[in-house]
C-alpha cells in the first residue's frame, strides 16, 4: 500500500444540499487519516460542498471532483459543463470515462482523450477509468480490451502530469462482485507496464481498483500488488460506510 493510498468517492447522480453534513463527516476523517480523499458529487453540489469544507476553520484536505467535463472550454452544448466550469466550482479533480459513460452515453476512447486534455488545460487531475465487460472477460479479451482502451483514452500529453487509472471492471460495478486478487493484480501490472513504456517512467500515476468497494473488503483491495487507491460508488454516500473505508487505508 503506498503512503497515502487515494480514497475517492464517487456519488454518480446521488446528492441534494441537505446531504452536505455527510461530506462534513468524511471530512472530518480525512483529517485524521493518511489517506487522501477526494469527493466526487453530482456537479449541482460542488460549489455548495466547497464552501462548506473552506467555511471550517482548518482547510480541508478533502480534494473535490467532477464527474466528467465537456472537451471544450464553452459553447453552444446544452446540458454539458467544461472542465474550467468544474474548476470554478470548487474541483481540482474529473473522473473521465467511466463505464457509465462509455456504455450509457456511448462514450468512445478518443473522446476520453479529448476531455482529458480538456482536463489538463483547466487544471484538473483526472482519473482516467478503464474495465471490460463480462462478455470480454469469459471471451479471453480483457488484455485487449484494457490495452486498447488504455491506448486510445490516454493522450501522450499526459507524460509528467499527475493523473489516475483506474480499473472498473464492467462486471463489478454495483454488483456485489469483486475480481478475484489474481484479476486485480494481473489489471494492475498490465497498466503500469502500459505507462510505464508509453510515458518512460516520467509519471507516477496512482492505479486505482474500483468495483463494489465495501467497508468489508477495502483494507484488502489496498493490500493488493498495484492497488494505490480504490474509486467507490455505492458505499461513498454514507459518511458511516465512506470512513470505514477511510479508515481501512491506516
Ligand atoms: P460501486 O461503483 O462501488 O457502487 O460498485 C464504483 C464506480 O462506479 O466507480
Amino acid at each position: 500500500m503506498p503512503k497515502h493510498p487515494l480514497i475517492a468517492g464517487n456519488w454518480k447522480m446521488h446528492g441534494l444540499r441537505d446531504g452536505l453534513p455527510e461530506a462534513l463527516a468524511m471530512d472530518t476523517a480525512a483529517r485524521n487519516s493518511r489517506a487522501s480523499v477526494a469527493i466526487f458529487p453530482p456537479s449541482t453540489l460542488l460549489f455548495a460542498l466547497s464552501e462548506a469544507l473552506n467555511a471550517r476553520p482548518e482547510p480541508s484536505p478533502v480534494r473535490l471532483g467532477g464527474q466528467d467535463c465537456h472537451k471544450d472550454t464553452q459553447g453552444a452544448f446544452t446540458g454539458d459543463l467544461s472542465a474550467e466550469m468544474l474548476k470554478d466550482a470548487g474541483a481540482d479533480m474529473v473522473i473521465l470515462g467511466h463505464s457509465e459513460r462509455r456504455h450509457g452515453h456511448k462514450e468512445a476512447c478518443e473522446s476520453v482523450a479529448a476531455k482529458t486534455l480538456a482536463a489538463l488545460r483547466a487544471g484538473l487531475e483526472p482519473i482516467i477509468c478503464i474495465g471490460e465487460t463480462l462478455d470480454q472477460r469469459q471471451e479471453g479479451l480483457t488484455h485487449a480490451v484494457l490495452s486498447k482502451q488504455l491506448r486510445d483514452s490516454l493522450p501522450l500529453a499526459l507524460e509528467g502530469q499527475t493523473f489516475h487509472v483506474a480499473y472498473e471492471p464492467v462486471w463489478a460495478i454495483g454488483t456485489g462482485h469483486v475480481p478475484t486478487d489474481d484479476q486485480v493484480i494481473d489489471a494492475m501490472l498490465l497498466i503500469q507496464k502500459h505507462l510505464a513504456q508509453r510515458f518512460h517512467n516520467q509519471v507516477v500515476p496512482h492505479t486505482l481498483y474500483g468495483g463494489s468497494v465495501k467497508p468489508d473488503n477495502a483494507r484488502h483491495l489496498l493490500s493488493l500488488d498495484g492497488v494505490d487507491g480504490l474509486l467507490v460508488g455505492g458505499a461513498s454516500l454514507k459518511a458511516e460506510d465512506f470512513n470505514r473505508i477511510i479508515a481501512a487505508a491506516d
